[in-house]
């Protein structure tokens, strides 16, 4: 008789004990995927008093993210008044990024929130790396008076995601913090941040970077069985969107489902260890249309049964 435990490689007692699969090595403390990420900051007169804590804010940005031309971040800097101004273009370049924010000029008059979304959105349109995720930060203290008004920041910023940019807004200000939340990413409670002060926003990047930095890290067996369907848990991080959450083991899409902001358990829909090349296993993770791919898994689970075949 076929017998599926030989194969078992980790009890499935509770499908998503993720105790059976621990993870305990840190995250890294910046944001390490690949990315081209747009920084749209406000420098109207509203916040001039600001301008040096707003510009370390800048420099804080900058500095969350592995930058790499090749397989990590690239950032673009805008600053907007009554027009926008693009400080730096999409660049890995830290040194660079760095002096153009000490460069940059004073505050003016006016907020003109969707010139700044709109230069924004053409570095990306123009820019941007084949598989990157497109991510826009926008800081702002003011409401959008002239030009278009509000409504025009909100039409701008519906544009963008659906090109599939996620927006992270931090709003300075009370009277600017409903404008903001429609600017954003859904779930607004995730992508829109509602502050009172730049020292407060200062203190909130790595978790705000964290939540949009779609990464997964390591993957590790819940159940093997010859004739049942594969399960996995993948921990990583940004993966915030369970609507758009897929998974591929070993080349095959199956489902996935988020159990906290850090945990998936992904289940493969062509049942059977067999279908696989033995050993070696990739996890995919489809979030908001873009895979990211899980390390190998690392070694098996405490109660894991050995990898003999029967
Ligand atoms: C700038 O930040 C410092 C702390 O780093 C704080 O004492 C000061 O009040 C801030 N200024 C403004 C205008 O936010
Ligand atoms: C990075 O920028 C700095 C300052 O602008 C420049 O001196 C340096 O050559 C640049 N490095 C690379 C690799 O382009
Ligand atoms: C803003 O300043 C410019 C000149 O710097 C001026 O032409 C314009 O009228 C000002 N706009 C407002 C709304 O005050
Ligand atoms: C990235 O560039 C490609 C073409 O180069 C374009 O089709 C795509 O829409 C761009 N992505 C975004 C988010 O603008
Ligand atoms: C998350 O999914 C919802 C529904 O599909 C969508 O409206 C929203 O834009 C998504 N958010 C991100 C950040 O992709
Ligand atoms: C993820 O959840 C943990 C608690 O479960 C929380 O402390 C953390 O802030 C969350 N992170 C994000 C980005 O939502
Ligand atoms: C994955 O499979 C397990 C065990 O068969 C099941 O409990 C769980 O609901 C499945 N998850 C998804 C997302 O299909």
């Amino acid at each position: 008789m076929r017998r599926a435990v030989p194969w078992l490689i980790a009890l499935v007692g509770v499908a998503t004990d993720t105790s059976q699969c621990p993870y305990n090595d840190p995250l890294p403390s910046v944001c390490t995927a690949f990315a081209d990420v747009v920084l749209v900051v406000d420098a109207s007169t509203s916040i001039a008093h600001a301008h040096d804590n707003i510009t370390a804010v800048m420099r804080a940005y900058v500095d969350s993210y592995w930058l790499d031309e090749v397989q990590g971040a690239r950032m673009a800097i805008v600053q907007y008044s009554v027009s926008a101004t693009v400080l730096s273009r999409l660049a890995a370049n830290r040194s660079a990024l760095l002096e153009s924010i000490e460069r940059r000029g004073p505050s003016e008059n006016s907020t003109c929130i969707s010139c700044g979304l709109e230069a924004a959105g053409e570095i990306l349109r123009t820019g941007n790396r084949t598989g990157a995720a497109p991510l826009l930060v926008l800081i702002s203290d003011g409401v959008q008076v002239i030009k278009g008004g509000p409504g025009k920041a909100r039409d701008v910023a519906a544009g963008l995601k659906e090109r599939g940019i996620v927006i992270t807004t931090n709003s300075l200000g009370e009277d600017i913090a409903a404008t903001m939340e429609a600017i954003a990413s859904s779930p607004s409670s995730t992508f829109a941040n509602d502050l009172t002060t730049v020292f407060q926003l200062l203190s909130i990047i790595p978790e705000t970077v964290s939540s949009s930095c779609t990464q997964v890290f390591f993957a590790c067996w819940l159940s093997g069985y010859c004739d049942e369907p594969l399960s996995v848990i993948v921990h990583g991080r940004g993966l915030v969107n369970s609507t758009d959450l897929l998974c591929r083991i070993g080349g095959i899409v199956g489902s996935a489902s988020l159990i906290d902001n850090a945990t998936l358990v992904c289940n493969s829909s062509a049942p059977g260890l067999e279908t696989l090349s033995n050993g070696a296993l990739s996890v995919d993770v489809q979030v908001a249309a873009r895979y990211s791919r899980a390390q190998t898994p690392r070694t098996p689970p405490t109660t894991a049964a050995t990898f003999a075949r029967s």
